[in-house]
């Protein structure tokens, strides 16, 4: 690992870092004309990882999604010449087992669990399929992930840092290290990007599964989670279904089958001078020149979404429908703009998430619109320019989730916005511990209080709007992406792993 110019704010890391997820940093496809074209994936995960890539030299092994891609084999990924190569591995998986370990297990099994949406009346079901799906998919895609890490760090010759990414590669630490059980070089993190519910949760979750996963993350030397409560929260889960494990909850640390575990929150954030360039390119001057238009003089609320259940899209629409409905004088003179990347569509709750968003957006478009003024407008695609320049106008930033690990555009909004921008937010979001003094904290499932809040927010008066969009972009500027990683490399130099 070459080390980093004092200037970068980045630790200089004295070993190599491999940062390991299922989603790569972008995804290659073909177009029509047989050309490739690559994309940036979606997601926090990806948004944070690129910013962290930005300033250190990494490895990056994620799976293969296609064809294409699996022919990617190892080779240097350029995505600019500001920054560092990626050497990015991917590692080729068959359909059939990336069907049961995403579509199956991964989304909706453990998202649902980790974003507490069961509805344990009905849902889950683990029948045979799910129990073959965790062996011949989730289970059986961890190994090739272990494997593939395992050639890697045989064939290396220095002290590694292995850095694995969430809820899909629970299994890998404790495979690995059987793997390459006499490598003493080899420090493993795990950091988990998603809200870990308490205990009760996981207690629907069959012992053969959440063993195997509690046995996974105790392999590991460091595993971060994005807030203090889910840390706390895997501790009590590890006490309660980990049979000789002991946990420390004063020290954060469990000990089971002679490892320690260290357990520490690190809350992700973004890149804020690589965003604050992307919002100066022509790119997105264009974008926000087309959209600023478009809009006028009506108000602008947006919400930058993946097509997530999770993200409450709908309350989103109905909210703002009980607003029109007990602030009459809002009608015609505001519009809502939906920035919407489809997601999981292969998973059938998905599917039928993005029928319901849009049948009430829908609904309220023919309640409430006439041939002069569509209240909601669903933008889909994955066009990143195209969700900053939005972020730039909005005047009320919606970010209602029923549960989110971090909740990445609550920050990125902020730091770009251009209109004193007020942001709601739901306040089981790990970004509220951060930026509850700025925003206006909701209850997710509360419509009337986010409907409310709506209106708070489209009749704030100028100064209190500038007062906290303010404060916002400081607290986002104050933790960046830089501190993320350096928290973690200095919590490691500290504990001497
Ligand atoms: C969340 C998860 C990431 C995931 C992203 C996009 O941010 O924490 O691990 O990559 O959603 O989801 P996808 O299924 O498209 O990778």
């Amino acid at each position: 690992m070459t080390g980093q110019p004092e200037s970068s704010g980045i630790l200089q890391p004295k070993r190599g870092i491999t940062v390991v997820s299922n989603r790569g940093p972008v995804g290659f496809s073909t177009d029509e004309n047989g050309q490739v074209q690559i994309q940036r994936s979606g997601g926090g995960l990806v948004t944070a990882l690129l910013g962290m890539a930005q300033h250190v030299e990494l490895s990056w092994v994620a799976s293969a999604i296609n064809d294409l891609e699996a022919s990617w084999g190892t080779a240097d990924l350029h995505l600019s010449e500001d920054r560092p190569p990626i050497a990015l591995q991917l590692v080729p998986l068959s359909k059939e087992m990336y069907e049961g370990y995403y579509n199956v297990i991964a989304n909706p099994l453990l998202w649902f669990l980790q974003h507490s949406m069961w509805d344990f009346i009905t849902a889950p079901n683990i029948t045979h399929a799910t129990w073959d799906a965790w062996e011949n998919g989730y289970a059986a895609v961890n190994r090739e992930f272990a494997f593939a890490l395992a050639r890697r760090l045989k064939a290396s010759q220095r002290p590694n840092l292995v850095m694995l990414q969430d809820y899909h590669l629970y299994l890998v630490p404790r495979m690995l290290r059987t793997m390459v059980r006499q490598r003493k070089q080899l420090t493993l993190t795990h950091f988990i990007h998603i809200p870990w519910p308490g205990s009760e949760d996981w207690g629907f979750l069959p012992a053969g599964m959440r063993q195997p996963i509690l046995e996974g993350l105790t392999a590991v030397d460091l595993l971060g989670f994005q807030t203090r409560e889910d840390g706390l929260n895997f501790l009590r889960t590890a006490e309660t279904f980990l049979p000789g494990a002991h946990v420390s909850y004063g020290r954060g640390r469990i000990s089971y089958r002679n490892r320690v575990t260290y357990v520490r929150d690190f809350p992700i954030s973004v890149d804020v001078a690589a965003l604050q360039r992307l919002a100066g390119s022509d790119d997105v001057k264009q974008l926000n020149a087309q959209l600023e238009a478009e809009i006028g003089d009506f108000q602008l609320v947006v919400r930058v979404d993946r097509t997530e259940p999770s993200k409450n899209i709908v309350r989103g629409f109905q909210a703002f429908g009980e607003m029109l409905e007990l602030h009459p004088e809002h009608c015609g003179k505001v519009k809502f703009y939906a920035l919407l990347v489809p997601s999981r569509l292969d998973v059938e709750e998905y599917q039928n998430y993005h029928d319901d968003l849009t049948a009430a957006a829908g609904w309220i478009n023919a309640r409430y619109g006439n041939s002069e003024w569509e209240p909601v407008r669903i933008l889909t695609g994955e066009s990143y320019p195209r969700a900053i320049a939005a972020l730039q106008l909005y005047d009320v930033l919606l970010v209602n989730s029923i549960a989110d690990g971090m909740n990445l555009v609550a920050k990125e909004g902020p730091l770009v916005n251009q209109r004193d921008g007020v942001v709601i937010l739901s306040e089981r979001t790990g970004a509220r511990q951060q930026l509850e003094p700025g925003a206006l904290v909701i209850s997710p499932c509360d419509v009337y209080a986010t409907a409310e809040a709506l209106h708070q927010a489209l009749t704030m008066h100028a100064d209190e709007r500038a007062v906290r969009s303010a404060r916002l972009r400081r607290l986002v500027e104050e933790n960046d992406i830089n501190d993320w990683l350096n928290n973690q490399l200095e919590t490691l130099n500290s504990l001497n792993l």
